[in-house]
């Protein structure tokens, strides 16, 4: 499988990063999870739409050919970042490459609310039209990941073994709907 990850953090150390080479390494062998270019493209703007940049084709591309997406956002002022948004408006546009594509919402914050209000309002974005994307219902399913700095290693790492588990529990049942 192809598992596309769109990182709504452009910090070099960002936990949300490190989460998905977490994922990435813990589940090579079902899936090859490539980390998408966000940072390049530019600000969506409907007088770019007719004629778009490389990085926008480019990215539109990445996504038709995944099977799957994990989308890791940090919450920032209760929301998503803009540079993510900025991503998820180009994708709602052209050939909509979102539409029914399986995604799973992942984030992680150092402090206690674990990205609670970020992936409310992303979940709301992935059910708009221009994406209308596939996800997990999320009782049960929502990988809020809270008190960062207790559970990565200084190896940039997840090592948490009951977050690691529950979200060994998540990603089989996101691998299903993938496949389904
Ligand atoms: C934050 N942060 C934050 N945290 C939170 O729990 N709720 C929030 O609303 C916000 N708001 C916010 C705004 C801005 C502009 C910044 C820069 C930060 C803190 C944030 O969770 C923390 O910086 C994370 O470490 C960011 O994720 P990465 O970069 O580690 O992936």
């Amino acid at each position: 499988m192809n598992v596309v990850a769109l990182v709504g953090s452009l910090r070099e150390e960002s936990f949300n990063l490190q989460l998905v080479q977490t994922m990435a390494e813990r589940y090579q062998s079902l899936f090859e999870l490539t980390v998408a270019d966000i940072a390049s493209l530019p600000y969506f703007t409907e007088s770019l739409e007719a004629n778009p940049p490389e990085s926008v084709v480019r990215l539109q591309q990445q996504i038709k050919s995944a099977d799957a997406v994990v989308i890791a956002t940090p919450e920032y002022n209760w929301s998503i970042p803009g540079v993510l948004k900025n991503a998820l408006d180009w994708l709602s546009r052209g050939e909509r490459v979102m539409n029914g594509k399986p995604v799973l919402p992942v984030g992680v914050s150092p402090f206690m609310m674990g990205t609670i209000r970020a992936q409310k309002h992303l979940r709301d974005i992935l059910d708009s039209p221009g994406i209308a994307a596939k996800t997990l219902v999320p009782g049960g399913n929502e990988i809020l990941i809270t008190f960062a700095r207790d559970k990565f290693d200084s190896t940039n790492r997840l090592v948490d073994e009951a977050t690691l588990t529950f979200i060994d529990q998540v990603m089989t049942r996101f691998l299903a709907l993938a496949k389904s």
